[in-house]
């Protein structure tokens, strides 16, 4: 029996804890040109190293003997109640990262109670996603199509299969100049991996001419490169869904009162993890202004550059309402599976849950109380 518990002991697996820990063990798990696709951003990688340093230029002042004792981070969105103010961003092609992809996040981010957000471009399709976790809140992140038809059929499967919220990602009209990716000769589509609610879709399936492979991923590349993308595509997919919705990439204040005459329901601040275009503003520089804008009417979501609680706290201090988490849930994903999503989640909250005591929040409606300086 002693000899059998060793065994036990030494198969314990010891899961990474920092960022950097979990991006070093993805690193070792993924195909060099998948990992190089993840990690990787556009142009000299100056808005992508812009993001993490932001956190760094922001300080918190906290507020002392303010009994913390009844700590509470639950916050809603649309209607619903989460213990926890975050959601998994929305990234494409989890298959890259982990054989089980997008099954495997879905279902961690629903045993713990937060949100996922499926990307258009997912290795897993709408209603694939939405059986893998029945009762966990999905929200489906729509890539507009040049052919509005197949937007529009997607926006309906996600609605059927339970789907609470629509994130139009906005800064993304065409792929941004990603040398990794151009060096590796890497396209993730051309893999088929971001094929699965495109080839389950019966409008995408109309509108094409060929059904062999190379047809199918030409089709969707022309498909998501949608520069006439604009406000009057919002207003018609305002018309053909009550779901929610949000705006993914926003950074101009201005942007914001649009979104506000368009009836949109919430607001991403996020520059896609400096992607997109390489020079612009850090995200979490850009969410003051956004926030100032919006004076709490809608949601503040923010992305791009959150690996560690301390960021979160940064993040709600400077006016989100909650946070999304990228890259460090792919890496989980990469690393562990369903396992690594839920240990990443699960470091988030507790730095974050010892972050807000120790800076005098007991609950997230009291955050205002913080003072937040250049640093
Ligand atoms: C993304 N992101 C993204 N966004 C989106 O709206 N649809 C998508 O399909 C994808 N796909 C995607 C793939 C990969 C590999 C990454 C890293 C990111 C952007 C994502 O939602 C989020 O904005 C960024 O990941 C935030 O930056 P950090 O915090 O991950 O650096």
């Amino acid at each position: 029996e002693g000899l059998l518990s060793v065994e036990t002991d030494r198969k314990e697996i010891h899961f990474p804890l920092s960022f950097e820990e979990w991006e070093q063990k993805a690193a070792g798990m993924m195909q060099p040109g998948g990992y190089g696709y993840a990690c990787s951003g556009a142009g000299k990688g100056e808005t992508g190293r812009r993001n993490e340093e932001a956190f760094g230029k922001w300080a918190i002042v906290p507020r002392m003997l303010s009994d913390v004792s009844d700590g509470d981070m639950s916050v809603t969105l649309f209607g619903r109640t989460y213990k926890t103010p975050f959601l998994l961003a929305p990234i494409g092609m989890q298959k890259l990262a982990h054989p089980e992809g997008e099954l495997a996040s879905v279902k961690a981010a629903s045993n713990l109670n937060v949100p996922f957000i499926l990307s258009t471009v997912a290795s897993h399709s709408i209603e694939e996603v939405a059986a893998a976790a029945p009762t966990g809140s999905k929200w489906f992140q729509l890539y507009w199509s040049n052919n509005e038809e197949i937007s529009f059929s997607m926006v309906e499967r996600a609605e059927k299969a339970g789907y609470e919220a629509i994130v139009v990602t906005v800064d993304t009209v065409r792929t941004g100049f990603r040398e990794t990716d151009i060096r590796s000769e890497f396209s993730p589509l051309s893999k088929g991996l971001g094929k699965a609610n495109y080839v389950s879709d019966p409008a995408f399936m109309k509108a094409l001419k060929s059904q062999d492979d190379d047809a199918i991923v030409a089709s969707i590349l022309e498909n998501i490169q949608t520069l006439s993308l604009h406000w009057r595509h919002i207003a018609k997919l305002k018309e053909r869904t009550n779901l929610p919705i949000l705006l993914k990439g926003i950074l101009h204040p201005e942007d914001v009162q649009t979104a506000l005459e368009y009836g949109v329901d919430g607001i991403i601040v996020s520059n896609h993890g400096g992607r997109q275009l390489d020079g612009v503003i850090g995200a979490l520089d850009a969410l003051p202004s956004i926030a100032e804008a919006v004076q709490k009417r809608i949601p503040v979501l923010f992305d791009s550059g959150i690996r560690r609680g301390t960021d979160v706290v940064k993040a709600l201090a400077l006016g989100a309402d909650a946070v999304l988490i990228g890259r460090p849930f792919l890496y989980g994903l990469a690393a562990h599976g369903q396992q690594g999503v839920e240990k990443v989640i699960e470091g988030f909250t507790r730095e974050t849950e010892i972050s807000l005591s120790l800076s005098g929040i007991a609950n997230l409606s009291q955050i205002g109380r913080l003072k937040m300086v250049r640093a």
